[in-house]
């Protein structure tokens, strides 16, 4: 049994939270074994290297190289041994972020990102990635709902709207392993589509 790598993306109130539990107990009720994680998170250090990139202002070139040291860790960690183990591993956020949020948003240059990426986990990408591509106002309705917003939630429409073209390309450029979800569509709609792409994933 080969694991599978799959990661959440989209901007701050997109609805990777509201989507990913539900997902993971669709596969789980056709026995597959999961991990749920996040990023960045997801070992001990790069939890608490989380804490601080979402609390602490600081130079984008130190943002990113934090980003990558705890994906570092989480690799090493947990991602790497739970893909070995045959086990499937559903990432909320991942290096696609990076690339939105830290190249497209903040203005890191594409290159220095794909060199660190390249360094890192140049052997490993997801095998499946889902964008949900929602409009930034219709996010920023959403989340203010719901949560106060940490530094990255705190980014103005003009942030976001950078952040979701960053994205946009990213499954422009890879369209085999992105499925782009709608994030204006119901629930319901959308749960329909991610049970289809399950189907699709277990039979490849
Ligand atoms: N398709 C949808 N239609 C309406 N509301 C949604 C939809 N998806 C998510 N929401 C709501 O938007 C808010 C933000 O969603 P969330 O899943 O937390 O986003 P993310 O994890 O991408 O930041 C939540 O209150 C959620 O209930
Ligand atoms: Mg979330």
């Amino acid at each position: 049994m080969k694991g599978r790598f799959v990661t959440f993306e989209g901007i701050d109130g997109a609805g990777k939270s509201t989507h990913i539990g539900w997902y993971i107990e669709r596969l789980r009720a056709r026995g597959i074994d999961v991990v749920q994680t996040r990023e960045p998170g997801g070992s001990a250090l790069a939890e608490a290297l989380r804490e601080l990139l979402l609390a602490q202002r600081m130079p984008i070139e130190t943002e990113l190289l934090l980003m990558f040291a705890a994906r570092r860790d989480h690799l090493e960690r947990l991602i790497r041994p739970a893909l070995a183990a045959g086990q499937w591993v559903i990432c909320d956020r991942f290096t696609d972020s990076t690339y939105a949020y830290q190249g497209a948003g903040r203005g890191a240059p594409g290159e220095r990102i794909a060199w660190l990426e390249a360094w890192v986990h140049g052997d490993l990408q997801p095998d499946r990635t889902y964008l949900f591509d929602l409009a930034p106002q219709l996010a920023a309705q959403r989340r203010a709902a719901v949560r106060t917003p940490d530094r990255f939630e705190r980014e103005d429409t003009a942030f976001f709207e950078r952040v979701r073209h960053g994205y946009q390309d990213r499954a422009r450029a890879d369209p085999s392993r992105f499925v782009v979800l709608d994030g204006e569509q119901a629930v319901s709609t959308l749960r329909v589509l991610l049970e289809e792409d399950i189907v699709t994933l277990c039979n490849t």
